[in-house]
């Protein structure tokens, strides 16, 4: 019966993919709950890495259901040019399952995350320019076209000639751009109904079922708590909810049936794009995290912002998302350093503050307040057990718990499927 959430506990890029698919051998159904082809999961299998932007992880483990929940928004070319990548490579796509009510990104979506990013200027968000944000915006603004008017054409062709409408003014008279044809639109997703068609189901019905049938379903979000739309450091975040109450909306299923939250945490911290960082590093150190982490983003090729651990947002993240268990990743990233700082709280106009201030302002006046924890230079990618971690690798982690309130109940110590820690069941 169990119902579990993943959800990044920072600013995304935790490494979700991989404690998904650690999960997904034990798991019968991985539903993606909101985001879109803005998220990159990196997933190596044996000697195999897999880059998936908008397909749940679960897709590569052979007995789980994958699932595009209602919360998603989904460019249909990248959807079915993923699926064929993976099926070249002679994974079984079959089982996917799509929502008919998530939202669908359109050319004019993309176009407007482009051009409004660059009318900006300094301000930018730092988008992907997938489309993100103009397509969850439709959404909000109830113009948006849905995966299941794909199959009315009558309804597509009025929802996209509704959209273009004002968008078409917009382009023109105030981005200098073309006009897009709403018929190029409606012809070109056409084209992809019939492709879509056998994945597409009511997917909240479904899962509900398979928890009364006693299933095991993973909710796993894209991007991470701080850029969350509403809990997040806005307007420098994503248009959606990824924090676990996400999980209930994007997937139609109720809070009282979830039975875990699971915070995925780095042991250091990396955002992209634009926004308030305060343990951001300029110098060597944020350089050799970056080099030694693999900081470049899946999605968007562009180089990670890195820094040091920040406690205060591991407990923020414990708070809103309800965690009952934190996954720590990329430990073994840490290995080589003599001392390592981490952030116990920060100082703001010369006060300390403990908590994650809830002004904007404040935020970005946040400076850390290290305290250097004893570093290690042991290999740790063999560690199998939290005891065949050095001592002071252990110390760390226990740093870390007692930091962010929440369990440690895995440990990441590599990239492949099999180097992490088990320290708690998260079944
Ligand atoms: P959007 O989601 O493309 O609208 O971008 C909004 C913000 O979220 C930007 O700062 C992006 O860099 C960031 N973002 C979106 N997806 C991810 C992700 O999967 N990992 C990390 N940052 C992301």
């Amino acid at each position: 019966m169990p119902a579990l959430v993943l959800v990044g506990a920072q600013w995304g890029d935790e490494g979700k993919g991989k404690a998904t698919d650690l999960l997904g051998g034990s798991v019968d159904y991985v539903v993606r709950y909101q985001g879109g082809n803005n998220a990159g999961h990196t997933v190596v299998v044996g000697d195999q890495k897999y880059a998936l932007h908008l397909l749940p992880s679960g897709i590569l483990s052979p007995n789980c259901v994958p699932v595009i929940g209602n919360g998603v928004v989904i460019d249909p070319a990248v959807l079915l040019s993923e699926l064929a990548g993976l099926q070249d490579r002679g994974v079984d796509t079959s089982k996917l399952l799509i929502s008919g009510n998530a939202h669908l990104i359109t050319p004019y979506h993309r176009t407007l995350d482009k051009v409004s990013e660059r009318f900006l200027g300094k301000r930018k968000i730092g988008t992907t320019g997938r489309g993100i944000g103009p397509s969850y915006a439709d959404k909000i603004n109830r113009i948006g076209i849905r995966v299941q008017d794909l199959f009315d054409e009558s309804i597509l062709r009025q929802k996209v000639d509704a959209a273009l409408n004002d968008k078409n003014q917009i382009l023109v008279k105030l981005y200098n751009r073309r006009a897009m044809p709403a018929e190029l639109v409606v012809e070109e997703y056409l084209g992809y109904a019939e492709k879509l068609r056998p994945f597409v189901a009511d997917t909240a019905l479904l899962l509900n079922q398979a928890l009364e049938d006693g299933k095991v379903v993973l909710m796993e979000g894209g991007q991470g708590t701080l850029l969350d739309v509403d809990h997040g450091t806005y307007p420098f975040v994503t248009s959606s909810n990824p924090t676990s109450g996400g999980a209930c909306t994007g997937t139609g299923i109720g809070p009282t049936r979830i039975d875990r939250v699971i915070g995925i945490l780095k042991a250091y911290t990396t955002r992209v794009g634009s926004g308030p960082f305060p343990t951001e590093l300029f110098d060597e150190d944020g350089e050799a995290l970056r080099r030694i982490g693999g900081e470049r983003g899946v999605t968007t090729g562009r180089d990670r912002r890195c820094g040091w651990f920040d406690a205060p947002i591991a407990r923020y993240a414990t708070r809103i998302n309800g965690l009952t268990d934190v996954f720590l990743t990329k430990l073994d990233v840490l290995t080589g350093w003599e001392e390592i700082p981490v952030c116990v709280a920060y100082e703001i106009d010369g006060k300390r503050v403990e908590e994650v201030p809830f002004s904007q302002t404040d935020f970005h006046h946040a400076k850390p307040i290290y305290e250097k924890l004893p570093g290690w230079s042991e290999d740790i990618t063999k560690a199998q057990t939290f005891d065949d971690l050095p001592k002071n690798a252990q110390d760390y982690v226990k740093a870390l718990e007692e930091l962010s309130r929440c369990r440690i109940s895995a440990i990441g110590v590599g990239p492949g499927r099999t180097e992490t820690i088990q320290v708690h069941s998260l079944l």
